[in-house]
Parts: C-alpha cells; sequence; structure tokens
C-alpha cells in the first residue's frame, strides 16, 4: 500500500516523539512491503517562529492532500505567561481541527497490568479499566463566539451545539459501542446548561437506532469523581469539547503516564493522530520523553488505512516492552531508556529482530 503522510512535529517534545513515530511506520512498511511518503510541515509556535501565524497556509494545503495527518505537539511556554498575546500556537490546532473538518476525537484508555503499580490510585480500582473517550471537536465554547469589552474588564465564550453536531459524533460512539461491551455514558451538565439539555435529548432519541446499546447519563461533575473512583465501569464516553478535554487529561492517571495515551481525530476527510500530551517544554531536546503515545497514534493511523495486522504489530510490540520493563523514565524509573532507544527498541522488534538489551544498555550512562 502506498499512503502520503503528512508530518506536523510542532513543538516541545513533538519533533522526538514523532522521530520515533516514523521510525516505527519505517519498520512496518520495510517488513510488510508498503510505502509511506512524508510531508513535514510546521504548526504552533514553531510556525509563528518561521512565518508569523501558528496555520501557514502550505501546512493546511499539505494536510488536505495527503491521506493522514500525524501530529506531535503544540505549545510553548513563551505565551503561557501572557494570555492576552494575539497569536497563540494552539491556535493553529483549533485551525486545523476546525478547517478539516475533524469532529470526531478518540481518545481510548486502557491500563497495562505492567504499569498499574505507576498510578496514583489504587490498583484494585485501575485494574482492567478499558475505555474510549469519545469528544467533540469543532464545536462548543472552544468554537463559539468570544470577545471582551473595551474596558478590559469582562469577557464571554459562547457555547452552543447543534443537533446535526451531536448526532454525526453520536454514530460513531454508538458504532464503537457496539463492537465493545455496548455501553454508552454520556457525561453533560444537563442540570444547568441548555446546550447539554439539547445533548440529553438528542441522544436518547439517537439511542433508539441502537437498541443494544445501553445508555447511561452523567453529570460531568459526578463523571469526574467517578473515573477516578469506579473507572473500570465506563465503556463509551461520549461529551461535548470542552468536558471531554478536562477528563482525557484525568483518565491518563489511571494509566500511570500521560505519555502512554494516543488519539485519533476523524471527519469529512482526513484523518489526524496525535499524542493526548502536550509539548513538555521542560523535557524538550532531552530525549527523555515518552514516545509510546505517538507510536500508539500510529498505531491507531494504521488500523484507520485498514492495516489490522500492521497495527497490531505495533501493539505487540509496545507490550513486549512493557513486559521486559524497556521504558522512558516515566514509566521505568528503575532502568531508563532514552525516548529514541526505546523507539529503537520497538522498530527493531517489528523488524523481527531479537533486541540485544546488553549491547543497547552499554550505551547508556543511566543504566546500573
Ligand atoms: C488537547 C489540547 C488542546 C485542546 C489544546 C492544545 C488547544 O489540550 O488536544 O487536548 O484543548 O483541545
Ligand atoms: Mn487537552
Amino acid at each position: 500500500m502506498k499512503k502520503k503522510i503528512a508530518v506536523l512535529a510542532g513543538d516541545g517534545i513533538g519533533p522526538e516523539v514523532i522521530a520515533q513515530g516514523l521510525k516505527v511506520l519505517d519498520a512496518i512498511a520495510e517488513r510488510y512491503g508498503h510505502e509511506f511518503q512524508y510531508f513535514h510541515a510546521d504548526i504552533g509556535a514553531k510556525a509563528i517562529k518561521n512565518t508569523g501565524v501558528p496555520l501557514p497556509e502550505a501546512t493546511l494545503k499539505i494536510c488536505m492532500e495527503t491521506d493522514a495527518i500525524l501530529l506531535g505537539a503544540i505549545g510553548d511556554p513563551q505565551y503561557d505567561n501572557s494570555p492576552d498575546v494575539k497569536i497563540r500556537p494552539e491556535q493553529g490546532l483549533l485551525e486545523l481541527r476546525k478547517s478539516l473538518g475533524l469532529y470526531c476525537n478518540i481518545r481510548p484508555v486502557k491500563t497495562y497490568k505492567k504499569l498499574l503499580h505507576l498510578s496514583p490510585l489504587k490498583k484494585e480500582y485501575i485494574e482492567g479499566v478499558d475505555m474510549i473517550i469519545y469528544r467533540e471537536l469543532t464545536g462548543g465554547i472552544y468554537f463559539g463566539e468570544k470577545g471582551k469589552s473595551a474596558d478590559g474588564k469582562s469577557a464571554f465564550d459562547t457555547c452552543s451545539y447543534e443537533v446535526k453536531e451531536i448526532e454525526r459524533i453520536a454514530k460513531h460512539a454508538f458504532e464503537a459501542a457496539m463492537r465493545r461491551r455496548k455501553k454508552v455514558t454520556l457525561v453533560d451538565k444537563a442540570n444547568v446548561l441548555k446546550t447539554s439539555q439539547l445533548w440529553r435529548s438528542t441522544i436518547i432519541d439517537y439511542a433508539k437506532k441502537y437498541p443494544e446499546v445501553s445508555l447511561d447519563f452523567m453529570y460531568v461533575d459526578n463523571a469526574a469523581m467517578q473515573l477516578v473512583l469506579a473507572p473500570a465501569q465506563f465503556d463509551v464516553i461520549l461529551t461535548g469539547n470542552m468536558f471531554g478535554d478536562i477528563l482525557s487529561d484525568t483518565s491518563s492517571v489511571l494509566v500511570g503516564s500521560l505519555g502512554m495515551l494516543p488519539s485519533s481525530s476523524v471527519g469529512q476527510k482526513t484523518s489526524l493522530f496525535e499524542p493526548i500530551h502536550g509539548s513538555y517544554p521542560q523535557a524538550a531536546g532531552k530525549d527523555i520523553a515518552n514516545p509510546i503515545a505517538t507510536i500508539k497514534s500510529v498505531e491507531l493511523m494504521l488500523q484507520s488505512m485498514g492495516l489490522y495486522k500492521e497495527a497490531l504489530t505495533i501493539g505487540n510490540a509496545i507490550g513486549h516492552c512493557l513486559t521486559k520493563g524497556i521504558g522512558t523514565p516515566d514509566i521505568n524509573p528503575a532502568i531508563e531508556y532514552s525516548c529514541s532507544q526505546l523507539g529503537d527498541v520497538i522498530a527493531t522488534i517489528i523488524g523481527g529482530f531479537e533486541v540485544n538489551l546488553d549491547k543497547l544498555q552499554q550505551g547508556v550512562s543511566t543504566i546500573i
């Protein structure tokens, strides 16, 4: 198979984790006889620096002409302490999502037996957690009318949703539930918000198409609590843009590291794949970031292309590393591997080769 892939490494640790994702894609191409052609483009703070805008036209053009987009991370601390700045790196990502119509963001959260000890939560609560968050991505308060008064003393963001925006993501969530444990939990704030009441009535109607799926409802404040109290109860969580943003970060605590969680965003045409973590500027350039979230995003990309065997090969290679205790400092403080070493190991396993850990470790100063 021949595929064109837009590669937007972005800011902070983005380029380091993306390099590992590409190593893995190359190993898959080699093993299964595919051809992946990469088109690199700027986004975020890097794009602002190079072109003055966070999403240059050239980048958008590349994204529109490729079969899939692989994105690293966006954000730079330089912008964080001056919230009034007109141009922000994050706008690049939001514009990209909107321009490509990527309305459905999918964030799978599954705990690994080998990593249970990393979570601050008790093992018995997080064992067996396997859920997917379906987050609406191009509507709600992120994209509603916003503004600030002339005297700077007030500001507003508007949250609005249309039935058709709710139904189109509901389709993805219910279809996923049918392939899984057949349970959808709609998370909203219908006791207060009009938009949430619209989500509820729309989803109650929509669910009639899927009589086998059990549907329940949870207010977002309760959902935040349930996610840490009894996370194994969830199968598919369906929710709006901002609630999904917040709850997906919370859910990463269950897995033990934000560096483990991938995501895909699908919509009208090309899909986008990215780790859910941010640009982690403190780690940028240090080769310590966990590349697994990006590598798992590549796995999701291959699944979306119908390359199931290839995707499984990646999942197995990651599983093998975790079993052997091969990991970056966030998941394996005892024996640390660098970001690029972990990428090398996973690519080597995919290539069908045995990894000689002794040899690998000889070059690692942090190994005892
Ligand atoms: C995410 C991020 C983005 C969001 C930011 C970078 C705009 O936090 O993908 O979860 O809020 O959607
Ligand atoms: Mn987020």
